[in-house]
């Protein structure tokens, strides 16, 4: 846990492309992780943030149907929509690529071959439900019904997403149909099944032993399903789009999405450096953190892990044999809560959701990040309201932080043309105090960004620039015009000290961060 690593590759959950990322996507996952990356980076960290659309499964082909076009058309589609809003909300992923991509399929497919030929999967025949009018099995999102563990009357048919549980289809109660309403059959079917009970124990001793930092909430949900115990869960589907089921006798089926898309972070990675990927899934330097929202924390602890586990087998965690041994476990999961739109539920068929590129055609970028920022569901759920977003922007944003750099730069350019020079004999106790206390941010902040606390990290980056404010406001530079050297000494500080809380919230206004730094006389990039 204090092991020191030296590299960290940032994984961010694949949404998938079946619709545009709204607001709640990014507060939750990507806002947070790129905040993550980019601090990393200006630390001057070797680190990669991996993305890309989840293209595969019952999400996609419902979609397709509902619209009478292909699935590879609702890809195509949404893929590109979503690439866009990542690029304009400046998620600076290393690669963003997809799960239909050649490398992908092969990957994905050489690892259920590795896993097949090793014997860790089991084999059965069983009765699933059977569309009779629609003339399919009816997997995932094709079911709903009720959750045996919490009552949620919308559960799928592989989870039910009001209480995070993983479900097998005829664990529902009262199925249904989710393309005709009718009620299912059950008819004979052959799937391959991965023992996760097998990997309990090494999961028991894994997560509650040695992760007892990870946040509550994974935590938690992480010990209550390894206390109900962890049952095979069935890794291929009957449906026609997807990665082949890659072995005799399998026509017509295909790899469970959530299978495959982990498997994914893997692909993009190897697409993105070819001959070093290995490097940041293998080598025991290197950190694992995934991003994720709460209803992906079963897959993400439970599921992925056991296919990382099965894969290299012997219970091995990776890393200990060199850059090319057994594949790396996650060091850090880091599940958001849910954000609510005005107290209700993002939910783009009833219209209760902003996409990128409204909000982004009525407000600058950063003024959207930093209200997500501060009131994002880092730990609890939490509500998006315009009230609030405009409040914050206007009372912190704009007159805090806007304010002050536009009252340094305009007092440095009337009476300087330049940042002055520091005259170390006009240094009072108050420049000195001043100073430091940014300085000592940077641990402060950084760590507080190192250890998931973002929105304490940021109300920490924005009480330094409160203090700025002060200093400006008790030394009234605009009253000492007479005597330029203290005036010069004041200046210089206020404008190393903003320059320094400029850094502190770089990684949550990086647009903005670029034009504090040219208006306090910075060339180049930021
Ligand atoms: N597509 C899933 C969702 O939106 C997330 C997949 S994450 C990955 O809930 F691990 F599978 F990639
Ligand atoms: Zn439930």
């Amino acid at each position: 846990m204090e092991k020191n690593f030296k590299r960290t590759l940032v994984t961010t959950a694949l949404p998938y492309a079946n619709g545009p990322v709204h607001i709640g996507h990014l507060a939750g996952v990507y806002v947070p992780a790129d905040i993550y990356t980019r601090y990393l980076r200006l630390k001057g960290e070797d680190v990669i943030m991996i993305g890309g659309s989840d293209e595969h499964g019952v999400p996609i082909t419902i979609k397709a149907k509902a619209e009478g076009v292909t699935p590879q058309d609702i890809v195509d589609r949404y893929h590109n929509i979503i690439k866009k809003s990542f690029e304009e909300f400046g998620i600076s992923f290393d690669i963003y690529s997809r799960t239909t991509s050649k490398i992908h399929s092969e990957m994905a497919s050489d690892f259920f071959r590795k896993l097949y030929d090793k014997g860790e999967f089991i084999e059965k025949t069983s009765m699933q439900y059977y569309d009779e009018e629609a003339n399919q099995f009816l997997a995932d999102r094709y079911i709903t019904g009720t959750c045996p563990h919490c009552g949620n009357e919308h559960a799928y048919g592989d989870q039910c997403e009001a209480c995070g549980t993983s479900l097998n289809a005829t664990d529902l109660i009262n199925p249904k149909s989710a393309i005709t309403g009718n009620q299912p059959v059950l008819r004979e079917t052959k799937h391959w099944y991965l023992p996760l009970d097998k990997w309990e124990p090494f999961l028991r001793q894994w997560i509650l032993e040695e992760h007892k930092e990870w946040k509550p909430n994974v935590y938690g949900q992480c010990k209550s399903w390894l206390d109900m115990g962890l049952q095979p869960r069935a890794v291929s589907r009957d449906l026609d789009w997807g990665v082949p089921v890659p072995v005799e006798g399998a026509e017509g089926k295909v790899l469970y999405v959530w299978f495959d898309a982990p498997i994914g972070y893997i692909s993009n990675t190897k697409e993105l450096l070819p001959d070093k990927w290995e490097l940041y899934w293998k080598d025991k330097d290197t950190k694992m953190v995934h991003f994720i929202g709460k209803d992906n924390i079963v897959f993400h602890s439970q599921i992925w892990p056991s296919e990382m586990l099965a894969y290299n087998g012997k219970g091995s965690k990776g890393g200990e044999t060199g850059p090319m041994g057994p594949l790396n476990l996650p060091e850090q999961v880091v599940a958001s809560e849910f954000m609510t739109m005005e107290g209700k539920k993002f939910s783009s068929s009833r219209g209760i959701v902003i996409y990128v590129k409204d909000i982004l055609a009525r407000y600058p970028v950063d003024a959207v990040r930093y209200y997500i920022s501060v009131a994002g569901p880092e730990s609890s759920d939490s509500d998006f309201t315009w009230a609030e977003f405009v409040r914050h922007n206007n009372e912190e944003l704009a007159a805090s932080w806007g304010n002050l750099v536009n009252r340094v730069a305009n007092l440095m350019n009337k009476n300087f043309g330049e940042i002055p020079a520091l005259d170390e004999s006009e240094m009072t106790d108050e420049d000195r105090a001043l100073l430091s206390e940014t300085k000592a941010a940077f641990n402060t902040v950084g760590s507080l960004i190192e250890n998931h606390r973002q929105k304490n990290a940021l109300s920490e980056a924005m009480r330094v620039v409160g203090d700025i404010n002060k200093y400006i406001s008790a030394t009234e530079p605009w009253k000492i015009k007479d005597n330029p050297a203290r005036l010069g000494t004041v200046l210089h500080v206020a404008a190393q000290a903003v320059s320094d809380a400029n850094h502190l919230l770089a990684p949550f206004l990086p647009h903005s961060a670029q034009k504090v730094w040219e208006a306090l006389g910075g060339t180049g990039t930021f």
